[in-house]
C-alpha cells in the first residue's frame, strides 16, 4: 500500500520535472538545461564541439544552426519534437550572441 503511494508520488515528481525541463524556457536558460551538458555552459565544447567564438559553428548561418538543432547529427539528438519553433529560434539567437560578444 505505502509502496504504491510512493510510486505514484515518484511518477508525479518525474512528470512535473519533465514539464519544467523545457516548457517556457528560452535562450541561455534553455541552452543551460538542454545543450550545456554536451557543448559546455560557456559553449566551449565537451562531448560535442565548441559553439563559441572561432568555432566551426560560428561560421554556420542561422538557418544551418537551426537545422542542426532540428536534425541532431551524429551523437547529438534531434530537438525537432521536443522544442517549439520559438525555443529553437531563441537558441539560435543565444548562440549567435555568444559568438559575437
Ligand atoms: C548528447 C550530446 C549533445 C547535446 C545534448 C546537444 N548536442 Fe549539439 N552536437 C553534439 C555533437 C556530438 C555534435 C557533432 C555532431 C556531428 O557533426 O557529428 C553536435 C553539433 C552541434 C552543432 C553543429 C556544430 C558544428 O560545428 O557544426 C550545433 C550548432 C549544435 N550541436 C547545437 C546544439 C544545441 C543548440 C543543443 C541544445 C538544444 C545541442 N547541440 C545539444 C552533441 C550534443
Amino acid at each position: 500500500m505505502q509502496i504504491r503511494i510512493l510510486v505514484v508520488v515518484m511518477l508525479m515528481a518525474m512528470l512535473a520535472g519533465c514539464g519544467r525541463e523545457t516548457s517556457n524556457v528560452y535562450g541561455g536558460d534553455l541552452f543551460a538545461i538542454t545543450c550545456a551538458r554536451c557543448h559546455g555552459s560557456d559553449l566551449g565544447g565537451g562531448i560535442g564541439p565548441s559553439l563559441g567564438v572561432g568555432s566551426n559553428a560560428a561560421s554556420l548561418t542561422e538557418e544551418q544552426i537551426e537545422g542542426v538543432i532540428r536534425v541532431g547529427p551524429g551523437a547529438m539528438q534531434s530537438f525537432d519534437r521536443t522544442l517549439s519553433d520559438e525555443q529553437i529560434a531563441s537558441l539560435v539567437t543565444y548562440i549567435r550572441s555568444q559568438q559575437n560578444p
